[in-house]
């Protein structure tokens, strides 16, 4: 061939047409090698040259020995200290919540863009990064990269691999505020390569509703994608926003110091959370083709009680080697006198004490309301309602049901 255009057009059709085989063929025979012969029966009568066989095969091959881990959660559901179990890991590529920067540019956008729309987005960036593409993020970051090199974006250095070399430039892989300030630049060229090298890729998010939302991507067989769905007691999560999301929530806070209902005040705020919730378990627990091996729910507070135990089933089920010192991030992590709400973003502080703290700072007249709202839920979970103040502040009984939710196999 004498023109290069050439070649580069023939390479982008060959890679479509092997794409979209490979994904016809990968449902029946998801670990069939790749070879040459492989491709040629693929590209019809094209001539096919030892490094175009090489350079697809790799490509094919690394993208489905890769597993894809889904963390999906609500905020303030205590997805930070689980998507921790993963970062800690030197075998995963982790990011946190990379979807808020969609939600940031788009959101607010006026005209406003339509929730499909939105929920599209999502998507796409996620099917995005899982292939380890990480231009695809630049369309969201601001200012907007200059040569492929973005400086510090959402949350970033929150992730251990943007953080170790050859991302950044340090001996090891630095924690969250030391690379922040020493690694605000990210060659995305970089993340995209670190990315590649590694066995297991986890992206944290809260931004999807429900897991219907996901359907596509489950369904891609390129991504061999593991959902670990984490919910928590809506109470729980209510309080905590409360103390969290102050702008958000100040009715809420006027509500829970005066016990009266400020009438203007938005419930769909809290009957949002538990119909999200429901609708996802009704589906899961419904047991549908496209979610089987690929599902396991967590609730939080048995997370929070043996974090070693809940973590090692996590781990199993993704299929992902356990590490000693992980066992040791743990118990240090688990055990520390940071007393709670202090930083609100922490991690590291004594998570047996935290599930049924609630209990203690919202008052009974929210839970009543929430206990209302979001009955069906909380049967779902095996959260036990109140019907007196007395019960509601006596910790010494506990209202979460023991439950064995058991991946779906
Ligand atoms: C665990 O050990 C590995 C090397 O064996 C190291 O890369 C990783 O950073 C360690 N993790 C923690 C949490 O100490
Ligand atoms: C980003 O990294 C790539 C790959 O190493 C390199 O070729 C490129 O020059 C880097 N970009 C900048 C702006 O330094
Ligand atoms: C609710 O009000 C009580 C009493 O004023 C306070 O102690 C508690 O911290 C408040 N809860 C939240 C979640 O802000
Ligand atoms: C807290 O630390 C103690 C002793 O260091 C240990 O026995 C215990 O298992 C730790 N708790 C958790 C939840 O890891
Ligand atoms: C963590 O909280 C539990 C329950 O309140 C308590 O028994 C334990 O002593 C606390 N551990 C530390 C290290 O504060
Ligand atoms: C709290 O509940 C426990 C267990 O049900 C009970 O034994 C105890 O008397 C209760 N405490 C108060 C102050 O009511």
């Amino acid at each position: 061939m004498e023109c290069s255009w050439k070649i580069l057009v023939l390479l982008i059709f060959i890679s479509l047409a092997i794409q979209y085989t490979a994904i016809k063929s990968l449902r029946t025979n998801m670990m069939s090698p790749c070879t040459k012969t492989m491709v040629e029966n693929r590209c019809g009568n094209i001539k096919v040259t030892d490094d175009i066989t090489r350079a697809l095969c790799e490509d094919i091959n690394t993208r489905q020995s890769r597993k894809h881990i889904l963390i999906f959660a609500t905020a303030r559901s205590g997805s930070s200290f689980l998507g921790q179990l993963f970062n800690q890991n030197p075998d995963v590529f982790y990011l946190f919540e990379p979807l808020y920067l969609v939600q940031y540019t788009l959101a607010n956008k006026q005209p406003a863009i339509d929730r499909l729309s939105l929920l599209g987005a999502y998507r796409d960036l996620l099917q995005n990064l899982y292939d380890c593409d990480f231009y695809h993020l630049e369309n969201y970051i601001k200012p907007p990269p200059k040569d492929h090199v973005a400086l510090s974006f959402f949350r970033h250095a929150a992730s251990k691999a943007l953080c170790a070399p050859p991302v950044c430039k340090q001996e090891e892989r630095l924690e969250e505020n030391k690379c922040a300030k020493r690694c605000y630049k990210i060659n995305m060229t970089l993340a995209s390569t670190a990315c590649r090298s590694y066995k297991y890729m986890a992206i944290k998010i809260i931004r999807i509703p429900e897991i219907d939302h996901l359907k596509t991507l489950v369904e891609d067989p390129r991504l061999n994608l593991k959902i670990i769905q984490l919910v928590r007691d809506p109470r729980a999560v209510l309080a905590s926003r409360i103390s969290t999301f102050g702008d958000q929530y100040r009715l809420y806070q006027i509500w829970n110091s005066s016990g009266k209902m400020p009438h203007n005040l938005d419930l769909n705020l809290i009957k949002n959370l538990c119909i999200d919730y429901s609708r996802s378990v009704e589906t899961a627990f419904s047991r549908p083709s496209w979610l089987k091996g690929r599902y396991m729910l967590v609730r939080y507070e048995d997370l929070a009680r043996d974090p070693i135990k809940k973590a090692n089933e996590m781990y199993n089920f993704v299929g992902l080697e356990w590490k000693d010192n992980l066992t040791a991030w743990i118990e240090e992590n688990t055990n520390a006198s940071v007393p709670y709400n202090v930083n609100k973003y922490t991690t590291n502080r004594n998570s047996s004490e935290t599930p049924e703290n609630w209990r203690l700072r919202l008052h009974f007249n929210i839970v009543q309301a929430v206990q209302d709202i979001c009955k069906k839920t909380l049967s779902q979970f095996g959260y036990q309602s109140v019907d007196s103040i007395h019960q509601l502040k006596n910790l010494s009984q506990t209202l979460i049901e023991p439950r064995e939710f058991l991946p779906f196999v």
